[in-house]
């Protein structure tokens, strides 16, 4: 199965994933690293890693639908099954979600629904929550809505910083993500309603 990482930022759960494939756990193929930013460090890890990357701009797209077409013309050239958002900062189009529907992850730093968006780790640390987390799921027309395929909790602990906390949740994150794809890579997804079940 060929894989699509798509990124924008540092990258660390890109190379856990990497890591991953390399050890064998996953088996599959990472073909290809998507990026809406040149300067992402994460495109550093995957040079590093010799896996090609498609880098594209969202400047003078004017609707989101055209850049998505953009890029679904390079996940196709790479006969891409799976769509692996990792700190990718962009929202998908409604098209580009059902074209490949139930084929793109997400993973979110907060036991969804609860701290959507983009600073879930710090909203949910400055609520004063006892308990955070971890959520991977597949994207669909809304913002972190989709079908949760794994989840893991955090405790937070009284003399935790945002800093540790942080630190804690991308930690349970670079174990949770490449768990999930390889459950999808061998097959062991199953959707009912917006339930996933897994197959042992
Ligand atoms: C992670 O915390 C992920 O949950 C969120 O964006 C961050 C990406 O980090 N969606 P990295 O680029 O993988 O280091």
């Amino acid at each position: 199965m060929n894989i699509a990482v798509f990124v924008s930022g540092n990258g660390t759960n890109l190379e856990a994933i990497i890591d991953a494939v390399s050890r064998d756990e996953i088996k599959a193929k990472i073909a290809l690293v998507v990026s809406d930013n040149k300067d992402a460090y994460a495109l550093e890890r995957a040079k590093k890693a010799g896996i090609d990357t498609f880098i594209l701009s969202s400047k003078g797209f004017k609707k989101r639908e055209d850049y998505d077409k953009e890029i679904i013309k390079e996940l196709e050239k790479k006969n891409i099954q799976l769509i692996v958002l990792a700190g990718f900062m962009r929202l998908m189009s409604g098209y580009f979600v059902k074209k490949y529907k139930h084929k793109i992850m997400n993973i979110h730093p907060a036991l969804l629904p609860s701290f959507k968006g983009t600073h879930s780790i710090k909203d949910a640390f400055e609520y004063g929550v006892k308990k955070t987390g971890v959520t991977v799921h597949f994207v669909d027309e809304e913002l972190d809505h989709g079908s949760i395929i794994l989840q893991e909790s955090v405790d937070v602990d009284e003399n935790d910083t945002l800093d540790t906390l942080e630190e804690k949740i991308h930690k349970v994150e670079h174990k949770l993500y490449p768990e999930a794809i390889k459950l999808f890579t061998e097959n062991k997804l199953k959707i009912e309603d917006r339930k996933v079940k897994i197959k042992d």
